[in-house]
């Protein structure tokens, strides 16, 4: 539980590279710095995962990750093999109802213009190794919360992202079916080298998923923190017992509870979460 200072590591190259990172809404008196300026690097096949108090600016950063937002200043770099390296699975799973789950799913690689055939083939595989092939031609509606959420990330995962950007993934999901999901994801991230960025707004969820665990300040969000949960992989959920997990979940709250409070939270926040996903 060695505090990990800084949070960039010179010499190596990273495979996302944000420096001085930050982003402003709106004109005049109206103007929100919303972000930074944030300095961050993760390395190939990390999984790194971002904790910050409500409206610090996770989502933001993870839009400026995966080019959907201009940062105002500062850049952030990908080291990639192509042109669109991240996919993003955000906070409302972002997936279409009128679209059956093979096409959501195959929506990444129609974009790319995969042809047809290929692009079935990959979605299936996809779907069979998320446990949904049987609903392959269902619509969204007629899904529980967890396959909708399935589905987000198998089409996330189909276009064979480098990185990966995931919003607070499994925050509207039960504790059991988070577990297993968690599980999943983690497993899948392992075994294709994915490099992930994983907001969340759980402590205990960071600690059990993150080879690294990033704490971001009450907006504008910059880094304040970070620390690499002493956990050998696979995670099991004994691990949640260890003392070494409540020593560190306690030490990473210690550092949160300021934020939080700054960011009007309060003390009514449960000390297990960093105020609700927002
Ligand atoms: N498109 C936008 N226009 C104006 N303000 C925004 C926009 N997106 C985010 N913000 C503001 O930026 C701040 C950070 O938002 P966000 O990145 O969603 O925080 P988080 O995900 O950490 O809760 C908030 O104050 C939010 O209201
Ligand atoms: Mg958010």
């Amino acid at each position: 539980m060695e505090p990990v200072e800084p949070h960039t590591t010179p010499g190596a190259a990273p495979k996302v590279r944000a420096r001085a990172v930050t982003r402003t809404f709106g004109h005049g008196t109206r103007q929100v710095h919303a972000l930074g300026p944030l300095d961050l690097d993760i390395r190939h096949g990390e999984f790194c995962c971002i904790v910050g108090p409500s409206g610090c600016g996770k989502s933001t950063f993870l839009r400026i990750v995966a080019g959907l937002v201009r940062p105002s200043g500062g850049e952030v770099e990908i080291r990639a093999g192509r042109r669109h390296p991240a996919a993003m699975i955000p906070q409302d799973y972002g997936i279409y109802d009128w679209k059956t789950v093979l096409a959501n799913v195959r929506f990444g690689l129609d974009v790319q213009r995969v042809p047809r055939k290929a692009a079935d083939a990959r979605a299936g595989d996809w779907l069979e190794r998320l446990g949904l092939a049987d609903f392959a031609h269902a619509y969204p509606a007629t899904l529980s919360g967890g396959m909708r959420q399935r589905v987000a990330i198998a089409r996330a995962l189909a276009v064979e992202p480098e990185v990966l950007l995931l919003d607070e993934p499994f925050a509207a999901l039960d504790a059991q079916l988070r577990t297993i999901l968690q599980d999943e994801l983690l497993a899948v991230c392992q075994a294709t080298r994915t490099t992930a960025l994983f907001v969340t707004h759980s402590l205990e969820e960071a600690i059990v998923l993150g080879d690294r665990v990033v704490v971001m300040s009450a907006r504008p969000g910059r880094v304040i923190a970070e620390r690499r949960p002493p956990f050998e992989r696979p995670r099991t959920g004994a691990m949640r017992r260890a003392p070494r997990f409540a020593a560190l979940h306690a030490e990473l709250w210690e550092l949160l509870r300021d934020e939080v409070q700054r960011a009007g939270a309060g003390a009514a926040t449960p000390a297990h979460t960093v105020g609700k996903p927002s």
